[in-house]
């Protein structure tokens, strides 16, 4: 495990991070992307190791692909690409630099590597899981094909490789409904999202199975809760991601991936509105969108805020938490994500 002391110890060695006004101002053009959200003291913390982040960047071949879910410095300082989970697979395939830094979460890092193995992929703290990929085994997707003979296996990927090379194909918050309909089968089995499942048997011709696992930071949205803001609230657009349950779903002007929910905000600009997700969503967006309101509450994802950027410098100046996946379930793992990737493709998603 990542010992921040050391680690802070060992950056002190070699580069000032000290809390600068003047470094601050050096990097105004970012800072503006994050004003609202970001105090100018915390911005005068945060300079230093934006600067040193990219310039090492720069150094070492690298490239930093973020999820939507990173904390404004890191979405706007440092990332090269941000976006949902269907996208950074994506743009994992088409990384040319030899190293890819990966802040979001483990399955994340070893999506990278499974579709880029070529590359050197970085995990700034390898403690970054995901309730849902800590939910199932490959014996649980064995079990689920034993009780449910001949169904496919769509697996969300917020799985682990070895889980991933047990499904047939993976699917993301932004295709899930239309990779379960493109299965042959009359049942699909979907894994491990309890919630995400049964909104999309909401959704799709299917007959739906699943797994119980679920996200720890969605399921905490109740559907009283949301009715009650709406009560309080007339005017407020509720917007949720499908890892929520499907009352709460149900209470939603628009559900969709992360990704999803910035464009619809971005295409529709309400006055006020609810992102029914993760905090930094709302935060990334607030500078771009000013004319918009983000009514509270939101939760925290305890995974994603592990990467910060004392991590992520951390990892590019020892290049440590290297993330390796057997050749073999890397190879089965491959044909999962690339099936849901030709299939999104070919069905304009
Ligand atoms: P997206 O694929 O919508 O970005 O979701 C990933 C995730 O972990 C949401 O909790
Ligand atoms: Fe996993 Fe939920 Fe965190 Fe997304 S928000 S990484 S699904 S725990």
């Amino acid at each position: 495990m990542l010992d921040l002391s050391q680690a802070g110890a060992e950056l002190a060695k070699h580069y000032d991070l000290a809390p600068s006004i003047e470094k601050a101002e050096a990097t105004q053009d970012i800072y503006e992307k994050m004003k609202r959200v970001v105090s100018p003291a915390d911005w005068a913390i945060y300079a230093p190791y934006v600067i040193e982040i990219n310039r090492l960047k720069k150094e070492r071949n690298a490239v930093i692909l973020a999820h939507n879910y990173m904390t404004p410095e890191i979405y706007h300082g440092i990332a090269d690409f941000v976006g949902d989970s269907l996208q950074l697979a994506i743009k994992a395939t088409e990384v040319e630099e030899e190293v890819i830094v990966q802040c979001g979460v483990h399955f994340m890092a070893e999506t990278s590597k499974i579709l880029n193995p070529s590359k050197t992929v970085l995990m700034p703290d390898m403690a970054a899981g995901c309730s849902l990929a800590e939910s199932i085994t490959a014996e649980g997707v064995a079990e689920m094909r034993a009780k449910y003979p001949g169904a496919p296996v769509v697996s969300y990927v917020n799985t682990t490789a070895e889980v991933k090379a047990a499904s047939d194909i993976c699917c993301t918050s932004a295709n899930a409904v239309q990779i379960v309909d493109a299965m042959e089968a009359d049942t699909v089995i979907m894994a491990p999202d309890q919630y995400l499942a049964q909104n999309v048997a909401n959704l799709s011709k299917k007959k739906v199975v699943y797994w119980p696992g679920s996200c720890i930071v969605h399921e905490l949205y109740t559907a009283e809760d949301l009715r009650a803001y709406r009560e309080l609230q007339p005017e407020t657009k509720i917007i949720a991601h499908p890892e929520c349950t499907p009352a709460v779903v149900a209470e939603a002007d628009f559900t969709g991936s992360t990704s999803g929910i910035i464009k619809w905000v971005e295409d529709n600009r309400p006055q006020e509105v609810m992102l029914v997700t993760e905090c930094s969503m709302a935060s990334n967006i607030a500078d771009e969108l000013p004319d918009v309101n983000f009514a509270k509450p939101c939760n925290m994802c305890p995974y994603m805020k592990k990467i910060t950027l004392e991590k992520v410098l951390y990892a590019l100046h020892t290049m440590e938490g290297a993330v390796e996946v057997e050749a073999e379930v890397a190879e089965k793992a491959r044909l999962a994500v690339e099936r849901m990737i030709d299939l999104s493709r070919e069905l304009g998603l």
